[in-house]
C-alpha cells in the first residue's frame, strides 16, 4: 500500500519486458513507481496497479527533461532508478547508418545518462539513492553484428564504476546490472534490425548464422526472474556492483574471463557458424 512516506521508484522501459516486471515488483513493495516509455498504452496494467505513467522518448533531450521535471514536482524524491529502457541495433558496421548508430548511444548511454544527470541532485541533497543500470553480459563479451550494441553496454559499464565512485561519498549507489538472454521483445527487435540493413548483401551470411542466437530459448532468463534479481539489487542493505541475473551469464562471463581472445573469438565464430571465408 502506498503512502506519501512511501519510497519513490523511478523505472524506464516499463511498457515491456524486464522493466515492465520490475515496475510490477517494486509497486508489490510499496513503492511509488514512475513508469515511464514511448507506447503509454502498453503501461495502462501499471496505471491501474498504481503506478505514475510517463511518456518519455530517450532520443529526444527535451523529453528526458520534461520526464525528469514532472518526476521532482511530485516531491524532491527519488529512492531507486532503474535505467533499465534499451534495445539493439544489429547489423554490419559497413551498413548501419550513422543516424541509427547515434540513436543506438542516444537510449542507451546518452540517455540513461541524461536522466540519472537530473535525478542526481536530488539524491545527493538526501545523502541517498540507489542508481541500478541494466546493461547486459553484452557489455562485456561481444557478438556478431553487434558492434554499435555493444559499444553502447560497455560505455554504460565504464560509465557505471566511474559514477559508483563518483557519489559513494554521498550515500548513493551505483549498480550494474548483467542479464544474458531474456525471453522480451529485445531479441525480436535486434534481429528485425540486423535482417533490415544486413539481412541481403555481403554480410548476410553472418546474420544466417547468428540468426539463431536471437530465436533460440536455450539458457534464456525470463522477464520476471530478471526483474526479481534487479528488485533484489535495489532493495538488499549493502548491494555489489554488478550482478549476473541468471546461471547462463555466469558462466558465459567466466568463459570470457578465463579465456584469451582468440579462443573466445573462435569459441563464437563457432557457435555462430560464421563462415571463414565470404566471397565479395
Ligand atoms: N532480453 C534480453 O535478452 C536482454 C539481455 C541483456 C540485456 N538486456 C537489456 O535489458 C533492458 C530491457 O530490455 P528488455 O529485454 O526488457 O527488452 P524489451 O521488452 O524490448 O523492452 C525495452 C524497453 O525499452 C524501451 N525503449 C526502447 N527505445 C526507447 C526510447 N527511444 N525511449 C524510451 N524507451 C525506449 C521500450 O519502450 P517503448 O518502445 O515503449 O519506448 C521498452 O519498454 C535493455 O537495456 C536491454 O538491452 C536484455
Amino acid at each position: 500500500m502506498q503512502s506519501t512516506d512511501s519510497p519513490v521508484a523511478i523505472v524506464t522501459g516499463a511498457s515491456s519486458g524486464i522493466g515492465k516486471s520490475v515496475a510490477r515488483k517494486l509497486i508489490e513493495k510499496g513503492y511509488r513507481v514512475h513508469a515511464a516509455a514511448r507506447r503509454t498504452d502498453a503501461m495502462a496494467d501499471l496505471a491501474t496497479l498504481g503506478a505514475r505513467v510517463h511518456h518519455l522518448d530517450l532520443t529526444k533531450p527535451e523529453s528526458i527533461d520534461a520526464f525528469a521535471a514532472e518526476v521532482l514536482a511530485e516531491g524532491d524524491r527519488v529512492d531507486v532508478l532503474v535505467n533499465n529502457a534499451g534495445y539493439g541495433f544489429y547489423g554490419a558496421v559497413e551498413e548501419i547508418p550513422m543516424a541509427e548508430a547515434r540513436a543506438q548511444m542516444d537510449v542507451n548511454v546518452f540517455g540513461l545518462a541524461h536522466i540519472t544527470q537530473l535525478v542526481l541532485p536530488s539524491m545527493r541533497r538526501r545523502r541517498s539513492g540507489r542508481i541500478l543500470n541494466v546493461t547486459s553480459i553484452g557489455g562485456k563479451i561481444w557478438s556478431p553484428l553487434g558492434a554499435w550494441y555493444h559499444a553502447s553496454k560497455f560505455a554504460v559499464e565504464g560509465f557505471s564504476d566511474c559514477l559508483r565512485n563518483e557519489v559513494r561519498p554521498f550515500g548513493i549507489d551505483v549498480v550494474l546490472i548483467e542479464p544474458a538472454g531474456t525471453a522480451t521483445e529485445w531479441p525480436g527487435v535486434a534481429l528485425d534490425n540486423a535482417r533490415k540493413v544486413s539481412g541481403s548483401g555481403p554480410y548476410a551470411p553472418i546474420l544466417d548464422g547468428t540468426s539463431a542466437l536471437f530465436t533460440s530459448e536455450q539458457g534464456q532468463q525470463s522477464a520476471d526472474d530478471c526483474a526479481s534479481a534487479i528488485v533484489r539489487a535495489a532493495t538488499v542493505a549493502k548491494p555489489r556492483a554488478r550482478y549476473a541475473t541468471s546461471p547462463a551469464a555466469h558462466v558465459i562471463l567466466f568463459l570470457r574471463w578465463l579465456l584469451p581472445d582468440v579462443a573466445f573469438d573462435g569459441l563464437i565464430n563457432r557457435i555462430c557458424k560464421i563462415p571463414k571465408r565470404i566471397a565479395i
